[in-house]
């Protein structure tokens, strides 16, 4: 070892034996992450002994919600039975579901061999292949359904036609092998709905699911290892109230929607809990060998979204980028606890840089605003977008089988039973729609330096302006007002 690089390792090592046990927020014993109890192999690691203190914040202020909203469910039941089924989703609905929703963030322009043969004649004629894009639902291969109810792998082949306005080419329904077009009819009606059940599914058991785990380690690292007047805890802790119970509650609950129970009124998916868990494993594993599905790494900037929804996330990430680097910007390049703080939790989530690459070039900057982005605006967004989605139109449950070339669609009535859309009901109201309890635009820093203070009044006059901006542009998909400061549902 070189002496510099000794000297320095001495000077920070006193540094560290310097702080006390007080100076940290759970004294040394905070929560750590650990493997995933119910999936080790499969799932992120999962903080499991969470404080008291987080779990009593919790119980007041989300827990208790959840109980005193479970005295809708006999409402949700007879909505159920008074308007049965499903509605009509037309051809323009559906396509705006991909170009306007959190759904777009399935549209991926990675076509790999198996969607070429998928399509076959389809993508083989069509000339300009450029602006193909696929939304691959693949990952609903590993559901197994309840008797009488019906789910399917499905693949939707979009042509962009302009940017971000796409026409639909066909939709293959991998249980008929079938691909079905407009002139299908009946059976292209029902080809749509089991793509938008795919997505529902896929949406909340897939996806939205790595916005939540892997951050977790993150949050306990925080809390845990860094000294509470640590510039970057003050930084980041507003933004860490509430997540480490709730997903506690959610991953290892017996009462949890991923239990899906037959008796809870709020399951709603088309299977029980065996298998169920795949999905996430899908989510934070990948699929092999399927390019719309990789493993999870934690991203430095936002993943690329063909919608005007991933436009509006990134005017946000940038807003969080210039506020971090504000923030951070004296910080000293090797800082001991920054360092140590970067490789626990390089340790825990794949991708996050250890603490030897955390100070190279603006990966800091980056992988801070990531998270506080992602517990944000990412998360908030998409529960906002899907919670208020018409639950009639974009089943979690089918009854009718999958489409066969000529067959009719099954009077809408029938195609979900009212317990279906109870349930459902139940889950949105419970679970998936945004339920904010600390606001975005109220976080308070507890930096005492006034030109820290200066710099958040800053950022907060920046969200604004997007907020104002996107709203007059059509393109806002959730009011600042609404983004939740973290995970709290
Ligand atoms: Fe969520």
């Amino acid at each position: 070892m070189g002496i510099l690089k000794k000297a320095k390792s001495l000077l920070s090592a006193d540094i560290y034996n310097d702080t006390k046990a007080s100076d940290y927020m759970y004294g040394r014993k905070g929560p750590w992450p650990q493997p995933c109890p119910v999936h080790p192999f499969g799932e992120s690691p999962a903080v499991i002994h969470v404080p008291w203190s987080e779990w009593a914040d919790w119980w007041l202020h989300i827990g208790s919600r959840y109980l005193l909203s479970l005295g809708y469910t006999p409402v949700a039941f007879l909505k159920g039975l008074l308007r049965p089924g499903l509605e009509k989703v037309s051809d323009q609905e559906f396509t705006e579901f991909f170009e306007r929703s959190m759904m777009s963030k399935f549209i991926t322009s990675k076509i790999d061999e198996e969607d070429k043969i998928n399509f076959g004649s389809y993508w083989e004629q069509w000339k300009d292949k450029s602006k193909l894009y696929i939304v691959d639902l693949s990952c609903i291969s590993v559901v197994k359904t309840f008797e009488g109810i019906y789910a399917s792998a499905t693949k939707v082949l979009l042509n962009e036609v302009s940017p971000y306005k796409y026409e639909v080419l066909g939709i293959y329904v991998k249980e008929s092998q079938e691909v079905f077009i407009p002139s299908d009819q009946g059976a292209w009606e029902l080809a749509k709905y089991y793509v938008l059940q795919g997505a529902a599914i896929a949406a909340t058991l897939v996806i939205h699911p790595v916005l939540h785990f892997p951050f977790d380690s993150i949050n306990a690292i925080t809390k845990t290892a860094l000294p509470k007047e640590h510039i970057l805890f003050k930084l980041i802790y507003p933004h860490l109230r509430f997540t480490l119970p709730l997903e506690n509650a959610v991953l290892n609950f017996k009462s949890s929607l991923l239990m899906s129970k037959a008796w809870m009124s709020y399951a709603p998916y088309p299977w029980g809990s065996e298998g169920l868990r795949d999905l996430l494993v899908e989510g934070y594993r990948g699929i092999r060998g399927n390019d719309s599905y990789p493993a999870f790494q934690y991203p430095l900037t936002p993943h690329k979204v063909h919608s005007h929804y991933g436009d509006w996330q990134d005017r946000y990430y940038k807003a969080f980028y210039l506020f971090v680097s504000d923030i951070l910007k004296d910080v000293e390049k090797g800082d001991i606890f920054i360092w140590r703080w970067a490789n626990y939790i390089s340790a825990h989530v794949p991708g996050f840089p250890n603490g030897d690459e955390i100070f190279k070039e603006d990966r800091l900057i980056k992988a801070v605003a990531m998270y506080l982005w992602n517990v944000s605006v990412a998360h908030s967004v998409d529960h906002y977008n899907y919670g208020n989605m018409d639950i009639r139109k974009v089943p979690l449950r089918i009854r009718q089988a999958p489409p066969h070339k000529g067959v009719d669609l099954m009077d809408r009535k029938k195609l979900t039973k009212f317990w279906d859309y109870g349930k459902y009901e139940m889950a949105r109201i419970l679970f998936f729609r945004a339920n904010e309890v600390t606001c975005l635009i109220d976080c308070q820093y507890d930096f005492q330096e006034e030109h820290l203070q200066s710099r958040v009044a800053q950022f907060k006059s920046h969200l604004h302006q997007i907020d104002i901006e996107t709203k007059e542009e059509g393109i806002q998909f959730i009011p600042l007002s609404k983004i939740a400061a973290s995970i709290q549902y």
